[in-house]
């Protein structure tokens, strides 16, 4: 699988999949890709847990887009989306098949994808009649989300926080906003959520700051909100000692046991880990 992976995020051309197949590996193959920036960055083997920096997220999100620019198509390394050859952007398989449970009527509807990368579930959530507000620390990866998707914004420095900047559609009903999850709060994002699908995000938080994520997740939901997480577990699949971690069921009890609920709803197995998705909703 690790070939395929590769293959698939560095040589797409030569790699012919069906549509599902490359929506149920996309979130895989962006694991992969961070495995390889780690890698990259001497940190792979590293066992002190450390999260990458937001700056070398940002590196990495520059030269996708450099490279998504000189190519002249969408993409670049970063597996989220495909070209015009492929449909690697789709959105999540379990996200359309479980929206309902996560927003069950058309009353509630604004809904927070925290560290969202240019996800295509972005895209779907909007066409869906969704209020869609996503965070990201990169500037290039939000660009090439409005960018790809032909989606004209307004961008503007948050008046709450200025270390924050807000990208704001124009054509689409949107708001992503740039900048450290660690620093967002409800007062910056406007108001409560009703909603959370948190996919491939809470994996690749280092283990300290795991609490600290949950806690900032709970101060920007509604009481009535539900939170959707897709966690891998890779098990005994995971060969590597850093980032991307496993999501275990302790790990659930321990992060959400005290101040919510949560129920596995979903799962599916591939060669590289097991998708496991959960609804988590306040006590
Ligand atoms: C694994 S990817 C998430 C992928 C995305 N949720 C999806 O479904 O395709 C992690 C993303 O979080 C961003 N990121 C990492 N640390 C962050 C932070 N502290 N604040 C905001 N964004 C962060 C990275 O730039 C990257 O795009």
């Amino acid at each position: 699988m690790e070939d395929s992976i590769s293959k698939l995020c560095f040589d797409q051309s030569d790699y012919i999949l069906t549509s599902d197949s490359y929506a149920r590996i996309r979130i895989q193959a962006l694991f992969h890709n961070i495995y390889r920036l780690l890698q990259t960055a001497g940190m792979a083997e590293s066992e002190d847990h450390k999260l990458l920096t937001i700056d070398q997220w940002n590196e990495w999100w520059k030269k996708d887009y450099e490279r998504s620019k000189s190519k002249g198509s969408k993409g670049g390394d970063i597996c989220e989306h495909g070209d015009e050859d492929n449909p690697f952007d789709q959105a999540s398989p379990m996200l359309r098949k479980h929206i309902k449970s996560l927003l069950p009527n058309a009353i509630r509807k604004r809904i927070f994808l925290p560290l969202c990368g240019k996800s295509p579930d972005i895209k779907w959530l909007i066409d869906e009649g969704y209020e869609v507000v996503g965070l990201e620390c990169s500037e290039h990866a939000i660009l090439e989300f409005f960018e790809e998707n032909s989606v004209e914004f307004e961008k503007s420095v948050s008046t709450k926080d200025h270390s924050f900047r807000v990208y704001t559609g124009k054509t689409a009903n949107v708001v992503i906003y740039e900048g450290d999850y660690f620093k967002f709060n409800s007062d910056i994002a406007g108001g409560l959520f009703d909603a959370v699908w948190d996919s491939a995000s809470l994996n690749t938080i280092e283990l300290a700051s795991r609490k600290p994520y949950v806690e900032i997740m709970r101060s920007v939901l509604d009481k009535q909100a539900k939170y959707m997480l897709s966690a891998m577990y890779f098990g005994e699949k995971r060969t590597w000692i850093n980032n991307p971690f496993d999501i275990t069921d302790a790990d659930m009890t321990e992060l959400f046991g005290e101040y919510f609920t949560w129920d596995k709803v979903d799962e599916e197995d591939s060669e590289w880990g097991l998708e496991r998705v959960f609804l988590i909703t306040c006590k």
